[in-house]
């Protein structure tokens, strides 16, 4: 990300303790960025210790400061307990970013229980463990703090060729809603982020395998391109900064107008694909998956 054209003043952060689920790669890691850049201390998880290390040294020789990787599935609940204690022990967070995901296009024919699992724990239940774990840590102890999480235009209206994806980010939509109300008499608050394309390396692998499929848009955004990742770190950083402490329970789409102009989805991308080529992006994906997989440290 150019730095730079973040829109915040230096320290704007400072005493901010924030969680970022999968933060050592793609948006995760661009967030963490921007809130270790303005004084907060940050904390990133995912599966792979090798991209957290890496992560954690690019960005801590950038901006100085904390941030610390915590190798973490957070489809495993007793995981996230054992991080979360870990950061504990050193202080409260005061804001978590539920970003970790999962997502391959597909056809929802084509897919086995465990491909609707393989997305679901990840991004519906894992995300809920993390924000229950943390919640009732905050509550217990009486303090303030700020959760958000990154979804898609989707939750609006369905994602054709990426179900499990969809429905679990509307799941994550509800518990936005739900929990902005219920947990703001204790001080909690939460936001959304929907995005529009903003390409990452995990997700082009598996949304657009081989430069085809899902990707392939931006000619059809109403500004003739996709997103750039100081503008969602610069959103995120809104949502979580102390002079928003007011906004809860919102959804924000940062997609340029594509949700207006064409619904956001990959349907007009992939609806004309036959076996073949199904084929063939289901072979390129899950030679990603395996690649990824060898990495895990858990
Ligand atoms: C059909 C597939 C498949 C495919 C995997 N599966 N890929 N089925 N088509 N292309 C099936 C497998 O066959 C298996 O089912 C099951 O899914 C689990 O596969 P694993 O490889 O063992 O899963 P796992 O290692 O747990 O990996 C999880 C993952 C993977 C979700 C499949 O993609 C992942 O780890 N992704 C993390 C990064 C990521 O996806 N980033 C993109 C986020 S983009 P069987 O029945 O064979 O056992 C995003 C929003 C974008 O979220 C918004 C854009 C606007």
């Amino acid at each position: 990300m150019d730095i730079s054209r973040l829109m915040f003043r230096e320290g704007l952060m400072e005493g901010e303790r924030i969680l970022v689920t999968g933060g050592g790669t793609g948006l995760g890691k661009e967030m963490a960025d921007a809130f270790l850049k303005l004084g907060a201390e940050v904390h990133i998880c995912g599966r792979r210790q090798s991209k957290l290390d890496e992560a954690a040294r690019e960005l801590g020789e950038r901006h100085g400061g904390k941030i610390v990787g915590h190798a973490c599935d957070i489809r495993d609940p007793d995981a996230i307990h054992d991080m979360v204690d870990a950061i504990w022990d050193h202080g409260a967070l005061t804001g978590v970013v539920n970003n970790a995901a999962g997502n391959f296009i597909s056809r929802t024919e084509d897919l086995s229980v465990n491909g609707f699992n393989a997305i679901s724990d990840i991004v519906f239940r894992g995300s809920f463990y993390v924000t229950l774990d943390v919640g009732k840590r905050l509550i217990e102890e009486g303090r303030k703090a700020s959760f958000l999480s990154i979804l898609t235009t989707w939750i609006w209206n369905g994602g054709p060729f990426v179900v499990p994806s969809a429905m679990s980010k509307a799941g994550l939509n509800a518990m936005t809603q739900s929990l902005a109300v219920e947990w703001g008499r204790y001080g909690l608050r939460f936001n959304a982020i929907a995005p529009g394309l903003f390409p990452t390396d995990g997700m082009s692998a598996r949304l657009s395998p081989g430069g085809g499929g899902g990707n392939s848009h931006d000619d059809m955004n109403p500004m003739g391109r996709h997103g750039e990742m100081h503008e969602i770190a610069n959103l995120a950083v809104f949502l979580m900064g102390p002079g928003a402490a007011w906004v809860n329970g919102q959804t924000i789409a940062i997609d340029g107008g594509g949700f207006q102009a064409h619904g956001g989805t990959f349907y007009a991308a992939l609806k004309d694909m036959g076996d073949e080529q199904w084929e063939a992006m289901r072979a390129m994906i899950k030679g990603t998956n395996a690649k990824d997989k060898a990495e895990r440290s858990t």
